[in-house]
Protein backbone atom coordinates (compact mmCIF):
# COMPACT_ATOMS: atom_id res chain seq x y z
CA UNK A 1 0.00 0.00 0.00
CA UNK A 2 1.18 3.36 -1.08
CA UNK A 3 2.56 5.82 1.80
CA UNK A 4 -0.37 7.75 3.36
CA UNK A 5 -0.09 11.72 3.11
CA UNK A 6 -1.93 13.97 5.70
CA UNK A 7 -4.42 15.68 4.33
CA UNK A 8 -3.95 14.49 0.62
CA UNK A 9 -1.18 17.17 0.00
CA UNK A 10 0.34 17.45 -3.35
CA UNK A 11 -1.97 14.39 -4.23
CA UNK A 12 -3.50 14.62 -7.62
CA UNK A 13 -6.87 13.00 -7.53
CA UNK A 14 -8.25 14.55 -11.00
CA UNK A 15 -7.70 15.97 -14.33
CA UNK A 16 -9.29 18.58 -15.32
CA UNK A 17 -9.14 21.40 -17.88
CA UNK A 18 -11.36 23.86 -15.89
CA UNK A 19 -8.76 25.98 -13.70
CA UNK A 20 -4.63 26.07 -13.08
CA UNK A 21 -2.63 27.15 -10.53
CA UNK A 22 0.87 27.46 -10.51
CA UNK A 23 2.15 27.83 -6.36
CA UNK A 24 5.30 29.35 -6.83
CA UNK A 25 4.60 31.71 -9.68
CA UNK A 26 1.23 32.89 -7.93
CA UNK A 27 -0.46 32.38 -11.18
CA UNK A 28 -4.40 31.20 -11.71
CA UNK A 29 -5.77 30.47 -14.74
CA UNK A 30 -9.32 29.21 -16.32
CA UNK A 31 -9.14 27.45 -19.39
CA UNK A 32 -6.37 28.94 -20.32
CA UNK A 33 -6.92 32.76 -19.18
CA UNK A 34 -5.28 34.73 -16.22
CA UNK A 35 -7.51 35.65 -13.95
CA UNK A 36 -6.09 39.33 -13.99
CA UNK A 37 -7.45 39.72 -17.66
CA UNK A 38 -10.60 38.18 -17.07
CA UNK A 39 -11.30 40.36 -13.97
CA UNK A 40 -10.61 43.49 -16.01
CA UNK A 41 -12.01 42.86 -19.35
CA UNK A 42 -14.87 40.04 -18.55
CA UNK A 43 -17.62 39.84 -16.65
CA UNK A 44 -19.03 36.94 -14.23
CA UNK A 45 -21.59 35.45 -16.47
CA UNK A 46 -18.82 35.37 -19.02
CA UNK A 47 -16.57 33.42 -16.34
CA UNK A 48 -19.82 31.19 -16.52
CA UNK A 49 -20.09 30.42 -19.88
CA UNK A 50 -16.24 29.83 -19.96
CA UNK A 51 -16.23 27.57 -16.90
CA UNK A 52 -19.31 25.93 -18.31
CA UNK A 53 -18.93 25.49 -22.04
CA UNK A 54 -15.02 25.67 -22.09
CA UNK A 55 -14.19 29.03 -24.22
CA UNK A 56 -15.53 32.42 -24.36
CA UNK A 57 -18.56 33.26 -25.44
CA UNK A 58 -19.62 35.03 -28.77
CA UNK A 59 -22.36 37.93 -28.07
CA UNK A 60 -25.59 36.13 -28.71
CA UNK A 61 -24.25 33.18 -26.61
CA UNK A 62 -24.02 35.51 -23.70
CA UNK A 63 -27.15 37.22 -23.53
CA UNK A 64 -28.61 33.97 -23.98
CA UNK A 65 -27.12 32.67 -20.91
CA UNK A 66 -27.54 36.09 -19.11
CA UNK A 67 -31.34 35.24 -20.18
CA UNK A 68 -31.56 31.83 -19.07
CA UNK A 69 -30.63 33.24 -15.70
CA UNK A 70 -32.43 35.93 -15.16
CA UNK A 71 -35.29 33.47 -16.26
CA UNK A 72 -34.63 31.18 -13.54
CA UNK A 73 -33.92 33.71 -10.56
CA UNK A 74 -37.52 33.63 -8.74
CA UNK A 75 -37.93 30.99 -5.65
CA UNK A 76 -40.41 28.40 -6.12
CA UNK A 77 -43.24 29.21 -3.50
CA UNK A 78 -42.53 25.79 -2.29
CA UNK A 79 -38.75 27.10 -1.45
CA UNK A 80 -39.89 30.62 0.09
CA UNK A 81 -42.51 29.11 2.26
CA UNK A 82 -39.67 26.94 3.83
CA UNK A 83 -37.23 30.25 3.94
CA UNK A 84 -40.17 31.81 5.68
CA UNK A 85 -40.02 28.76 8.17
CA UNK A 86 -36.68 29.10 9.24
CA UNK A 87 -36.00 30.53 12.74
CA UNK A 88 -34.26 34.12 11.71
CA UNK A 89 -31.14 32.94 14.24
CA UNK A 90 -29.74 30.54 12.15
CA UNK A 91 -26.46 31.15 10.64
CA UNK A 92 -27.18 31.86 6.38
CA UNK A 93 -24.60 29.19 5.48
CA UNK A 94 -26.73 26.52 7.15
CA UNK A 95 -29.91 28.02 5.79
CA UNK A 96 -28.28 28.06 2.48
CA UNK A 97 -27.24 24.60 2.26
CA UNK A 98 -30.75 23.30 3.37
CA UNK A 99 -32.27 25.47 0.65
CA UNK A 100 -30.25 23.84 -2.02
CA UNK A 101 -31.02 20.27 -0.59
CA UNK A 102 -34.73 21.57 -0.71
CA UNK A 103 -34.57 23.11 -3.79
CA UNK A 104 -34.16 19.64 -5.72
CA UNK A 105 -37.56 18.96 -4.14
CA UNK A 106 -39.18 21.54 -6.22
CA UNK A 107 -36.72 20.75 -9.56
CA UNK A 108 -38.53 19.16 -12.45
CA UNK A 109 -35.12 17.28 -13.84
CA UNK A 110 -34.07 16.76 -10.02
CA UNK A 111 -33.55 13.22 -10.60
CA UNK A 112 -31.80 13.16 -14.09
CA UNK A 113 -28.12 13.01 -13.75
CA UNK A 114 -27.33 12.90 -17.76
CA UNK A 115 -25.23 15.90 -18.14
CA UNK A 116 -27.78 18.14 -20.22
CA UNK A 117 -30.39 18.07 -17.51
CA UNK A 118 -27.20 18.73 -15.30
CA UNK A 119 -26.35 21.70 -17.46
CA UNK A 120 -29.66 23.10 -17.13
CA UNK A 121 -29.89 22.40 -13.52
CA UNK A 122 -26.29 24.11 -13.20
CA UNK A 123 -27.97 27.56 -14.76
CA UNK A 124 -30.63 27.36 -12.28
CA UNK A 125 -28.83 26.63 -9.03
CA UNK A 126 -26.24 29.45 -10.43
CA UNK A 127 -29.73 31.84 -10.65
CA UNK A 128 -31.13 30.56 -7.51
CA UNK A 129 -28.59 31.10 -5.04
CA UNK A 130 -28.09 34.45 -4.57
CA UNK A 131 -32.17 34.49 -4.58
CA UNK A 132 -32.03 32.21 -1.46
CA UNK A 133 -29.39 34.63 0.37
CA UNK A 134 -31.20 37.93 -0.15
CA UNK A 135 -34.67 36.60 0.57
CA UNK A 136 -33.34 35.16 4.14
CA UNK A 137 -31.69 38.09 4.26
CA UNK A 138 -34.55 39.89 3.93
CA UNK A 139 -36.78 37.67 6.07
CA UNK A 140 -34.19 38.04 8.95
CA UNK A 141 -34.57 41.55 8.93
CA UNK A 142 -38.26 41.55 9.24
CA UNK A 143 -38.56 42.62 5.59
CA UNK A 144 -40.34 41.33 2.66
CA UNK A 145 -38.46 40.03 -0.06
CA UNK A 146 -37.77 41.66 -2.98
CA UNK A 147 -38.50 39.89 -6.70
CA UNK A 148 -35.22 39.58 -8.81
CA UNK A 149 -35.12 42.12 -11.62
CA UNK A 150 -34.48 40.39 -15.04
CA UNK A 151 -32.66 43.48 -16.84
CA UNK A 152 -29.68 43.53 -14.13
CA UNK A 153 -27.12 40.74 -13.59
CA UNK A 154 -26.03 38.70 -11.25
CA UNK A 155 -23.64 40.65 -9.04
CA UNK A 156 -25.80 44.09 -9.51
CA UNK A 157 -28.90 42.00 -8.91
CA UNK A 158 -27.98 40.97 -5.92
CA UNK A 159 -27.34 43.93 -4.47
CA UNK A 160 -30.56 45.20 -5.74
CA UNK A 161 -32.66 42.09 -3.88
CA UNK A 162 -30.21 42.67 -0.71
CA UNK A 163 -31.40 46.54 -0.76
CA UNK A 164 -34.03 47.33 -3.02
CA UNK A 165 -32.03 49.95 -4.75
CA UNK A 166 -30.56 49.60 -7.77
CA UNK A 167 -26.91 49.70 -6.86
CA UNK A 168 -24.28 52.45 -8.34
CA UNK A 169 -22.54 50.68 -11.31
CA UNK A 170 -19.54 50.77 -9.64
CA UNK A 171 -20.26 48.88 -6.58
CA UNK A 172 -22.33 46.15 -9.05
CA UNK A 173 -18.60 46.34 -10.68
CA UNK A 174 -16.59 45.69 -7.80
CA UNK A 175 -19.01 42.36 -6.43
CA UNK A 176 -19.27 41.55 -10.74
CA UNK A 177 -15.03 41.23 -10.58
CA UNK A 178 -15.12 39.32 -6.98
CA UNK A 179 -17.41 36.76 -8.36
CA UNK A 180 -15.08 36.71 -11.18
CA UNK A 181 -12.05 35.84 -8.62
CA UNK A 182 -13.80 33.43 -6.69
CA UNK A 183 -15.62 31.80 -9.54
CA UNK A 184 -13.26 28.15 -9.28
CA UNK A 185 -9.91 27.30 -8.04
CA UNK A 186 -8.70 23.81 -8.81
CA UNK A 187 -9.27 20.89 -6.68
CA UNK A 188 -10.44 22.66 -3.07
CA UNK A 189 -12.14 20.96 -0.20
CA UNK A 190 -15.88 21.91 -1.89
CA UNK A 191 -15.26 20.78 -5.14
CA UNK A 192 -13.54 17.88 -3.95
CA UNK A 193 -16.51 17.17 -1.98
CA UNK A 194 -18.89 17.75 -5.14
CA UNK A 195 -16.85 15.72 -7.15
CA UNK A 196 -17.10 12.95 -5.03
CA UNK A 197 -20.76 13.19 -3.97
CA UNK A 198 -20.90 12.78 -8.55
CA UNK A 199 -18.33 10.14 -8.70
CA UNK A 200 -21.21 8.25 -7.19
CA UNK A 201 -24.13 9.30 -9.79
CA UNK A 202 -25.36 11.38 -7.14
CA UNK A 203 -27.82 14.06 -8.80
CA UNK A 204 -26.27 17.94 -9.17
CA UNK A 205 -28.29 19.20 -6.13
CA UNK A 206 -26.75 16.54 -3.82
CA UNK A 207 -23.32 17.72 -5.29
CA UNK A 208 -23.94 21.23 -4.01
CA UNK A 209 -25.03 20.26 -0.47
CA UNK A 210 -21.80 18.74 -0.05
CA UNK A 211 -19.99 21.55 -1.54
CA UNK A 212 -21.71 24.12 0.36
CA UNK A 213 -21.66 22.24 3.86
CA UNK A 214 -17.71 22.10 3.00
CA UNK A 215 -17.50 25.51 2.23
CA UNK A 216 -19.02 26.96 5.41
CA UNK A 217 -15.47 25.54 7.61
CA UNK A 218 -13.15 28.15 8.79
CA UNK A 219 -10.34 26.79 6.72
CA UNK A 220 -12.21 27.26 3.60
CA UNK A 221 -14.97 29.44 2.65
CA UNK A 222 -15.87 30.41 6.79
CA UNK A 223 -12.66 32.47 6.43
CA UNK A 224 -13.87 35.41 4.64
CA UNK A 225 -16.26 36.28 7.60
CA UNK A 226 -13.75 35.29 10.46
CA UNK A 227 -11.01 38.01 8.82
CA UNK A 228 -13.96 40.74 8.90
CA UNK A 229 -14.62 39.63 12.42
CA UNK A 230 -10.68 40.17 13.10
CA UNK A 231 -10.90 43.67 11.85
CA UNK A 232 -13.79 44.68 13.47
CA UNK A 233 -12.43 43.50 16.74
CA UNK A 234 -8.81 45.48 16.05
CA UNK A 235 -11.42 48.41 15.00
CA UNK A 236 -8.36 51.13 14.46
CA UNK A 237 -5.02 50.74 12.75
CA UNK A 238 -3.63 52.26 15.93
CA UNK A 239 -4.26 48.77 17.59
CA UNK A 240 -2.96 46.14 15.18
CA UNK A 241 0.63 45.92 16.26
CA UNK A 242 0.00 44.93 19.75
CA UNK A 243 -3.60 42.71 18.62
CA UNK A 244 -1.63 40.52 15.91
CA UNK A 245 1.80 40.51 18.46
CA UNK A 246 -0.28 39.00 20.90
CA UNK A 247 -2.31 36.54 18.06
CA UNK A 248 0.94 35.19 17.05
CA UNK A 249 2.63 34.96 20.61
CA UNK A 250 -0.35 32.50 21.19
CA UNK A 251 -0.08 30.90 18.25
CA UNK A 252 -3.12 31.81 16.91
CA UNK A 253 -3.95 31.21 13.38
CA UNK A 254 -4.63 34.80 11.07
CA UNK A 255 -7.65 34.10 9.24
CA UNK A 256 -7.13 34.85 5.50
CA UNK A 257 -3.16 34.03 5.69
CA UNK A 258 -2.12 31.03 4.36
CA UNK A 259 -2.67 28.62 1.51
CA UNK A 260 -2.32 24.68 0.63
CA UNK A 261 -0.90 25.33 -2.65
CA UNK A 262 0.35 29.01 -2.88
CA UNK A 263 3.37 29.84 -1.68
CA UNK A 264 3.70 33.17 -2.90
CA UNK A 265 1.20 36.23 -3.07
CA UNK A 266 -2.50 34.07 -4.04
CA UNK A 267 -3.07 36.08 -7.39
CA UNK A 268 -6.87 37.02 -6.08
CA UNK A 269 -5.11 39.02 -3.45
CA UNK A 270 -3.77 40.83 -5.49
CA UNK A 271 -6.86 42.40 -7.31
CA UNK A 272 -8.87 42.76 -4.40
CA UNK A 273 -5.76 44.19 -2.45
CA UNK A 274 -6.11 46.74 -5.13
CA UNK A 275 -10.30 46.67 -5.05
CA UNK A 276 -10.19 47.02 -1.23
CA UNK A 277 -8.11 50.62 -1.45
CA UNK A 278 -10.00 52.03 -4.24
CA UNK A 279 -13.51 50.67 -2.77
CA UNK A 280 -12.47 52.06 1.34
CA UNK A 281 -11.57 55.50 -0.31
CA UNK A 282 -14.88 55.50 -1.96
CA UNK A 283 -17.19 54.73 0.21
CA UNK A 284 -14.96 57.01 3.21
CA UNK A 285 -14.04 53.71 5.07
CA UNK A 286 -10.54 53.86 4.43
CA UNK A 287 -9.60 51.91 8.23
CA UNK A 288 -10.80 48.85 6.83
CA UNK A 289 -7.96 48.93 4.28
CA UNK A 290 -5.33 50.29 6.74
CA UNK A 291 -6.01 48.10 9.22
CA UNK A 292 -6.07 45.16 6.80
CA UNK A 293 -2.65 46.27 5.21
CA UNK A 294 -1.11 46.49 8.20
CA UNK A 295 -2.12 43.20 9.26
CA UNK A 296 -0.36 42.14 5.59
CA UNK A 297 3.05 43.61 6.70
CA UNK A 298 3.12 42.29 9.95
CA UNK A 299 1.68 38.68 8.93
CA UNK A 300 3.91 38.43 6.12
CA UNK A 301 6.95 39.87 8.21
CA UNK A 302 6.51 37.51 11.47
CA UNK A 303 5.31 34.42 9.42
CA UNK A 304 6.27 34.62 6.08
CA UNK A 305 2.59 33.91 4.72
CA UNK A 306 0.55 35.73 2.69
CA UNK A 307 -2.90 37.10 2.49
CA UNK A 308 -5.15 34.64 0.68
CA UNK A 309 -8.61 34.95 -1.63
CA UNK A 310 -10.55 35.67 2.13
CA UNK A 311 -8.72 38.86 3.59
CA UNK A 312 -9.03 41.54 1.88
CA UNK A 313 -12.33 40.25 0.18
CA UNK A 314 -13.29 40.98 3.76
CA UNK A 315 -13.11 44.42 3.53
CA UNK A 316 -14.40 44.84 -0.18
CA UNK A 317 -17.86 42.68 0.95
CA UNK A 318 -18.04 44.70 4.21
CA UNK A 319 -17.67 48.34 2.36
CA UNK A 320 -20.24 46.75 -0.48
CA UNK A 321 -23.03 46.61 2.31
CA UNK A 322 -23.37 42.87 2.66
CA UNK A 323 -23.63 41.72 6.22
CA UNK A 324 -20.81 39.80 7.89
CA UNK A 325 -22.38 36.28 8.52
CA UNK A 326 -23.40 36.02 4.26
CA UNK A 327 -19.76 36.76 3.34
CA UNK A 328 -19.57 32.89 2.98
CA UNK A 329 -23.19 33.02 0.98
CA UNK A 330 -21.12 35.86 -1.37
CA UNK A 331 -18.23 33.39 -1.79
CA UNK A 332 -20.79 30.64 -2.92
CA UNK A 333 -23.16 32.67 -5.28
CA UNK A 334 -19.78 32.96 -7.55
CA UNK A 335 -17.71 29.12 -6.45
CA UNK A 336 -21.93 27.81 -7.37
CA UNK A 337 -20.34 28.32 -11.31
CA UNK A 338 -16.93 26.37 -10.66
CA UNK A 339 -18.51 23.58 -8.67
CA UNK A 340 -21.28 23.17 -10.96
CA UNK A 341 -18.46 22.97 -13.82
CA UNK A 342 -16.32 20.26 -11.80
CA UNK A 343 -19.57 18.34 -11.63
CA UNK A 344 -20.13 18.09 -15.64
CA UNK A 345 -16.71 17.48 -16.56
CA UNK A 346 -16.54 14.59 -13.52
CA UNK A 347 -19.92 13.68 -15.48
CA UNK A 348 -18.78 13.39 -18.74
CA UNK A 349 -15.66 10.76 -17.39
CA UNK A 350 -17.12 9.21 -14.08
CA UNK A 351 -15.02 6.69 -12.06
CA UNK A 352 -16.28 6.28 -8.66
CA UNK A 353 -13.75 8.13 -6.12
CA UNK A 354 -13.21 5.37 -3.77
CA UNK A 355 -9.42 6.14 -2.29
CA UNK A 356 -8.33 3.86 0.97
CA UNK A 357 -7.16 4.61 4.07
CA UNK A 358 -4.15 3.05 6.24
CA UNK A 359 -5.74 1.32 8.99
CA UNK A 360 -3.68 2.13 12.19
CA UNK A 361 -5.94 0.45 14.88
CA UNK A 362 -4.93 -3.29 16.80
CA UNK A 363 -6.42 -6.46 14.89
CA UNK A 364 -7.11 -9.91 16.21
CA UNK A 365 -8.63 -8.72 19.13
CA UNK A 366 -10.28 -11.32 21.27
CA UNK A 367 -14.47 -10.75 21.46
CA UNK A 368 -15.24 -10.77 24.97
CA UNK A 369 -18.82 -11.19 25.95
CA UNK A 370 -20.65 -7.69 27.68
CA UNK A 371 -21.64 -9.72 30.68
CA UNK A 372 -17.75 -9.94 31.26
CA UNK A 373 -16.62 -6.48 30.32
CA UNK A 374 -14.82 -4.77 32.85
N1 LIG B 1 -1.90 32.07 10.65
C1 LIG B 1 -0.83 31.70 11.36
N2 LIG B 1 -0.07 30.65 11.01
C2 LIG B 1 -0.41 29.97 9.92
C3 LIG B 1 -1.51 30.31 9.15
C4 LIG B 1 -2.27 31.40 9.55
N3 LIG B 1 -3.34 31.78 8.85
N4 LIG B 1 -1.61 29.46 8.09
C5 LIG B 1 -0.60 28.61 8.22
N5 LIG B 1 0.13 28.91 9.31
C6 LIG B 1 1.30 28.21 9.79
C7 LIG B 1 0.90 26.98 10.60
O1 LIG B 1 0.76 27.26 11.96
C8 LIG B 1 2.06 26.07 10.32
O2 LIG B 1 3.16 26.49 11.11
P1 LIG B 1 4.09 25.43 11.85
O3 LIG B 1 4.67 24.61 10.75
O4 LIG B 1 5.05 26.30 12.60
O5 LIG B 1 3.15 24.66 12.72
C9 LIG B 1 2.42 26.35 8.87
O6 LIG B 1 1.99 27.69 8.64
C10 LIG B 1 1.75 25.42 7.89
O7 LIG B 1 0.36 25.38 8.16
P2 LIG B 1 -0.60 24.17 7.79
O8 LIG B 1 -1.86 24.28 8.59
O9 LIG B 1 0.14 22.86 7.83
O10 LIG B 1 -0.90 24.48 6.28
P3 LIG B 1 -2.11 23.91 5.47
O11 LIG B 1 -1.66 23.80 4.08
O12 LIG B 1 -2.69 22.67 6.08
O13 LIG B 1 -3.19 25.05 5.70
C11 LIG B 1 -4.73 26.73 5.53
C12 LIG B 1 -3.70 25.89 4.77
C13 LIG B 1 -5.43 27.62 4.51
C14 LIG B 1 -5.77 25.81 6.17
C15 LIG B 1 -4.02 27.57 6.62
O14 LIG B 1 -3.10 28.44 6.03
C16 LIG B 1 -5.00 28.34 7.49
O15 LIG B 1 -5.52 27.79 8.47
N6 LIG B 1 -5.29 29.64 7.14
C17 LIG B 1 -6.29 30.40 7.86
C18 LIG B 1 -7.67 30.07 7.32
C19 LIG B 1 -7.88 30.64 5.94
O16 LIG B 1 -7.55 31.77 5.67
N7 LIG B 1 -8.49 29.84 5.06
C20 LIG B 1 -8.79 30.22 3.68
C21 LIG B 1 -7.97 29.44 2.74
S1 LIG B 1 -7.88 30.05 1.07
C22 LIG B 1 -9.46 30.28 0.46
C23 LIG B 1 -10.42 29.23 0.72
O17 LIG B 1 -10.20 28.07 0.45
O18 LIG B 1 -11.52 29.58 1.18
Amino acid sequence: MSTFIKGLEGVVVAQSQLSYIDGQAGQLIYRGYHIHDLAAHSSFEEVAYLLWNGRLPTRAELDELKHQLALNRQLPNGLLTLLRSLPTTAPPMTVLRTAVSAAAMFDPEAEDVSLEASRRKAIRLAAQIPTIVATYERLRRGEDPILPREDLDQAANYLYMQTGQVPDPENARALDQYFILLADHGMNASTFAARVTTGTLADIHSAITSALATLKGPLHGGANQKAMEMLQEIGEPDNVDAYIKRALAEKRRIMGFGHRVYKTEDPRATVLRRMSKELCQRMGATKWYDISRRIEELVTAEKGIYPNVDFYSASVLYVLGIPVDLFTPMFACSRIVGWTAHVLEQLADNRLIRPRAEYVGPKDLKYVPIDERA
